[in-house]
């Protein structure tokens, strides 16, 4: 299977994604980030790392497998670790849908804000199910649908297709929780946060059901 547009990269997109994303940054990357990836061990592997956003948060003792399609993103990941010096972490390029490793081969995956960019979630959500060890751990941060207000759904729906255009693929309206359960997962915990006017935040670890 190939995945053209994420292998041709956004270069705009991934130029300006820690300056759009600095102020959601500084203010939940700081409390998900740490709860999230702080306490791994073992073999770790994350999907869409983009610029490494979550690389200074893995504990050393932790081997990372850090994977991202986009070339212009996977650059500057390269970047942030020549910077931070993190010989336990290592890049590959590679879309979700397609990962290149063993069946049952980590101990978790971690997906920070991709879910709602995969061009096909489910076949991204069975991939990382096939790769966790039963006993793993998947551990997710995505902005979601809102399911509380018909007002904010409908704008989120309304506002997709243009979004995406803008956003490099990213869907505001995703039921992301329901597609993890989907995929055979069972929530061990998820928080709920707002992370702007009308857009939930969620943030949890799952295990394969
Ligand atoms: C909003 S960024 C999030 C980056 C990073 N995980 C973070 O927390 O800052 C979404 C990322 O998903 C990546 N992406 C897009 N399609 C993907 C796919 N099919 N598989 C994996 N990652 C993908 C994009 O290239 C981009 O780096």
């Amino acid at each position: 299977m190939t995945v053209p547009q994420q292998e041709k990269g956004h270069r705009w997109f991934a130029a300006l994604y820690d300056r759009i994303g600095g102020r959601a940054e500084q203010h939940f990357g700081k409390t998900v980030r740490p709860r999230l990836m702080g306490e791994v061990r073992g073999r770790v592997l994350e999907i869409g790392a983009g610029t490494g956003a979550s690389f200074a948060h893995y504990p050393p003792e932790a081997q990372v497998v850090a994977t991202e399609p986009d070339p212009f993103m996977l650059e500057r990941a390269r970047r942030r670790l020549a910077e931070l010096g993190a010989s336990h972490i290592e890049l590959h390029q590679a879309p979700a849908e397609q990962l290149p490793f063993e069946n049952a081969s980590f101990d978790h995956v971690v997906s920070s804000l991709v879910l709602c960019t995969v061009p096909d979630l489910p076949r991204a959500l069975a991939e990382a199910r096939r790769i966790l060890k039963p006993e793993g751990t998947f551990r997710f941060w995505e902005h979601v649908r809102n399911d509380e207000s018909r007002f904010w759904g409908g704008v989120q729906d309304v506002i997709t297709p243009v979004w995406r255009w803008v956003g490099a693929g990213c869907h505001p309206n995703r039921r992301t929780q329901q597609a993890i359960e989907e995929a055979g997962f069972r929530i061990e915990w998820v928080e709920r946060v707002r992370l702007a006017p009308g857009t939930p935040g969620i943030y949890g670890v799952a295990r394969p059901g």
